[in-house]
């Protein structure tokens, strides 16, 4: 993130973090709780988001959902199980081949 000024956003308008999140964000566990609302939230503002699931029905699902309400949303589903050593290489790789950039893990 904007590393020294974590906590310059403070007061500032709502749009300030926009500005910091560039690139691509990795957000895991976007398939309920706190890390769908999270991707809503990430969405809403433009940011790029890619969501690593381990159910892919599940988050295309969510993506849609999420969709629906933000057309504009720039988000991604890839399948990883975190639990599978076999999955993160595997996830990894994909990733690699995608030739993002990695910005922001969360
Ligand atoms: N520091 C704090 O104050 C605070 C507060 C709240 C939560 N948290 C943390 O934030 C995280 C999310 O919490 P939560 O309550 O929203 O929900 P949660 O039940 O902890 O996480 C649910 C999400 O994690 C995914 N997930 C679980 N096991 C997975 C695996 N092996 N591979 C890939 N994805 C997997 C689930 O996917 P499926 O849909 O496939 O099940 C779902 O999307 C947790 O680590 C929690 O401890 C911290």
């Amino acid at each position: 993130m904007c590393s020294s000024q974590q906590t310059e956003h403070i007061g500032k308008p709502n749009n300030y973090f926009s500005t910091c999140l560039t690139g691509v964000i990795l957000l895991s566990g976007a398939t309920s709780g706190i890390g769908l609302e999270t991707a809503r939230v990430l969405a809403l503002r433009g940011v790029n988001v890619v969501m690593p699931v381990r159910n892919l029905e599940a988050g295309e699902k969510i993506k849609e959902s999420i969709a629906e309400k933000i057309p504009n949303a720039k988000l991604e589903v890839m399948e990883l199980d975190v639990s599978s050593l076999e999955s993160v290489r595997k996830f990894a790789s994909q990733y690699c081949q995608k030739g993002l950039p990695l910005n922001i893990l969360m």
